[in-house]
């Protein structure tokens, strides 16, 4: 177990001494106003690519406030190459449908960027409808576990290759008809779970899932299988007779971009009587996704649900975030699929928060756009926290009291670490820095902007 003493350490990391572009974060006495949040990424991808396999004779799809950032676009462009007719007007994408069998196969490999929702839930419904393509990604995706999809996939009879027997390029081919299986989810992954159910979609009998700890149920939700819990699991079940229904819908704001500012408001030093606060209106606020949510709530965090509501399958809401004085929490592991994108962002809020907290069961972390665990590791050492890691998590010291170092913060090109180091910035005792920020883009393209608009930087005395 490695500690950290809170010092502040202002080793390399694991960067080197690159050059490399750096925003710069000016510390805030607090955030006011209102954020219009990027459009839900996981939703987004979802409804894209459900809508790509809808009956022709379901007329075109009507997918409202899409998202403009980098994987969900990757999903569209993929689409595209596989015959879907897709036009866009702003924010608002059209998708005529090609039923599931309607792919054509690809002249060029499928480019699915960073974005693993992209990878494997396209590549369940590429192998089992037994289209012949090649998905190919970036260095971060090329380098994330795809043995986890591979081997249930050869058990239901898809035909699939991959470098390594485990890495992107993967190759799909047709096959010689395909069966549906029993799977007990492995891994808490809800990319996993609608891969294999996607692929459960061309198979007479039924696929069924059985998840011991359940992760986002978007699929579940756009595709309205059949769910049941027995025995302290979760089963959900596709087959060739589920009927894949219309996707028009209107796309929640992303509770994962959301997760940020809640974070940032509850830590800064504003007072809960202050008249001004931060809202975040049409926020998707489905349960497998807000544990974040909670558990700021039990630390002491006073956020308002507000106007609940549904927008398409999935539930929305405004949130209001008025502050307050945080203390130490330790998370059940079985909630840690419902956070585990926001868990850096959560860490930042622990070093905030009076006591000792601890976050376990979170290995998953380490096979993220980066190793999250490593890199967060980096970034609470730079602002000078004290905490010990685990090989499953981390254990932090927190003080709402606490100033970090001003410092250079390196996110190794994963969106998720460059905005929770700029959360953790706001409260620095002087300028930082985060570095290559453009890889926000991938979710939350006007993050920094939304950054800078929400920033009060001086008290009312000027101070
Ligand atoms: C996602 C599932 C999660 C999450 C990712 C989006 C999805 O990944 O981390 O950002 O859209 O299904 P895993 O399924 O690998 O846990």
């Amino acid at each position: 177990m490695k500690s950290y003493s809170g010092t502040g350490h202002t080793d390399e990391g694991h960067s080197g001494t690159k050059q490399q572009e750096t925003e710069t974060i000016q510390p805030a006495v607090m955030l006011a106003g209102e954020i219009q949040l990027p459009p839900d990424k996981s939703i987004s991808h979802r409804a894209a690519l459900f809508s790509a396999i809808t009956d022709p004779a379901e007329g075109e799809q009507i997918l409202e406030n899409y998202s403009q950032a980098a994987d969900p676009q990757s999903t569209l462009s993929c689409l595209r190459q596989l015959g879907v007719s897709i036009r866009t007007e702003g924010n608002t994408v059209y998708i005529r449908g090609v039923g599931k069998t309607g792919f054509r196969p690809p002249a060029e490999p499928l480019d699915c960027g960073n974005s693993g929702t992209t990878m494997r839930l396209l590549t369940g419904l590429l192998a089992a409808s037994g289209t012949p393509a090649t998905l190919i990604g970036d260095e971060s995706l090329s380098a994330r576990p795809m043995r986890r999809i591979l081997a249930p996939l050869r058990s239901m009879g898809c035909h699939l290759t991959a470098r390594d027997d485990q890495f992107a390029p993967i190759q799909t081919a047709p096959h010689d008809g395909i069966h549906g299986i029993t799977y007990p989810l492995p891994v808490a992954s809800a990319q996993l779970k609608s891969c294999l159910l996607l692929a459960g979609l061309y198979a007479d009998e039924p696929t069924t899932i059985l998840e011991e700890h359940p992760t986002r149920d978007h699929t579940e939700r756009s595709l309205q299988l059949p769910t049941e819990q027995q025995d302290g699991l979760t089963r959900i079940q596709s087959s060739l007779a589920t009927p894949v229904p219309a996707q028009s819908a209107r796309i929640p704001g992303d509770f994962s971009a959301a997760a940020f500012w809640l974070v940032a408001a509850s830590v800064s030093p504003q007072k809960v009587e202050d008249p001004t606060s931060l809202i975040l209106p049409n926020t998707g606020i489905n349960p497998s996704r807000t544990a974040l949510l909670n558990l700021l709530q039990d630390m002491g965090a006073i956020i308002h649900i507000q106007n609940q509501r549904l927008s398409g399958r999935e539930p929305v809401a405004d949130l209001h975030v008025l502050g307050g004085t945080l203390s130490a929490i330790s998370p059940d592991p079985s909630v840690i699929p419902n956070c585990i994108d926001e868990l850096p962002v959560l860490m930042v809020a622990m070093a905030f928060a009076h006591g000792r907290s601890v976050i376990r069961g979170a290995e998953e972390l380490r096979h993220k756009e980066t190793d999250r665990l490593a890199a967060m590791e980096e970034v609470l050492a730079r602002a000078g926290c004290t905490f010990s890691m685990f090989d499953d998590g981390i254990e932090i010291h927190g003080d709402p009291n606490f100033r970090p170092c001003p410092a250079i913060y390196n996110s190794y090109g994963d969106h998720r670490i460059a905005m929770a180091a700029a959360v953790m910035a706001l409260r620095s005792t002087g300028e930082s820095g985060v570095q290559d920020p453009g890889c926000t883009a991938i979710s939350y393209p006007d993050f920094w902007k939304d950054l800078r608009r929400v920033s009060v930087l001086h008290d009312a005395s000027g101070k």
